[in-house]
């Protein structure tokens, strides 16, 4: 039995100057391939689940985390579960039910004020159940939908307002803006390590990095060196995965067995885990170039 709390995971890796990855999960085969990737590392790992892939399973998180549980109880690491980008608190509310330990409560895009307020009180809930909630000042900027204004180029979390956020909302663990962008395909992002610092001074609770595909390795490392725990990944397993298929059916144009380019696909994915872990682990695989 290796689920444990990401709250759990989080302090740990806080407390011992280390980052922990989280990775997003859409199907069964991603989340066999990221507790695959995390075992040939030999490291913990989150599983996250966001509020669209919730979506894309017809509004029902269930019949997924309950495959993930069982990931989870089996490996031979310890795997956190964690509810990503919920903006909707009847989904919220729907986390412990679910296995969830934790979740990120999305209200970025909103007025300060609003967001504060928003937060407030999905923490003030999310604690009488039990969950570790993680909060988000300052857009990542490039989520597909997001107000314009929202995300603009640039933008980033102004380190005063971040510890009056953070005192205001109790949140447990704070997603900053600091030059990640979500959705990235290239691995060229550049992370503003000053004002990563100055947050982290700021901040007494952990902070957490969105858009994490777009960092090259070595910029994953410097990333928790200047204060960052929590890092989130998703795309880079959409890049495995998609290329993966995308090479079988090319290959073979008249394959009808989804096992033929499934498999590859989880294979390319446990890589991508192993790669990135790995390499935030301090071990350099690369330094940058491919997902
Ligand atoms: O919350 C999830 C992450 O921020 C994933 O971002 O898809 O750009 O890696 P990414
Ligand atoms: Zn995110």
């Amino acid at each position: 039995m290796t689920l444990v709390t990401t709250g759990e995971l989080v302090r740990r890796a806080a407390a011992g100057g280390r980052g922990i990855l989280a990775f997003n999960f859409v199907t069964v085969e991603h989340a066999e391939a990221i507790v695959a990737g995390a075992e040939a590392a030999g490291s913990p790992v989150i599983l996250g689940l966001s509020q669209n892939a919730v979506a894309y399973h017809g509004g029902r998180a269930r019949p997924v985390t309950a495959a993930a549980l069982v990931l989870a109880e089996d490996a031979a690491v310890e795997v956190g579960l964690h509810l990503d980008h919920v903006e909707d608190m009847d989904l919220l509310r729907q986390a412990p039910g679910a296995g969830f330990s934790s979740a990120m409560f999305d209200a970025g895009a909103l007025p300060y004020e609003d967001n504060v307020a928003a937060t407030r009180a999905a923490v003030d809930w999310a604690h009488g159940a039990g969950l570790w909630l993680e909060a988000e000042l300052g857009y990542v900027g490039g989520k597909p939908g997001a107000p314009a204004s929202a995300h603009a180029a640039g933008v980033r979390t102004d380190p005063g307002e971040a510890s009056g956020y953070v005192a205001r909302t109790g949140v447990d663990a704070l997603a900053v803006a600091v030059g990640s962008a979500h959705a990235m395909t290239s691995r060229s992002a550049a992370l503003d390590h000053g004002l990563i610092a100055r947050l982290r001074e700021a901040v007494p609770v952990p902070l957490v990095l969105h858009g994490s595909s777009g960092l090259p390795d070595a910029e994953l490392r410097r990333a928790v060196a200047s204060g960052m725990v929590k890092l989130n990944v998703g795309t880079a397993l959409g890049v495995a995965f998609t290329g993966a298929v995308r090479a079988c059916l090319e290959r073979d144009p008249d394959v009808v067995d989804p096992r033929r380019y499934l498999a590859p696909a989880r294979d390319a994915m446990a890589e991508t885990v192993r790669r990135l872990t790995t390499a935030l682990n301090g071990a350099a695989t690369d330094q940058g170039g491919g997902a």
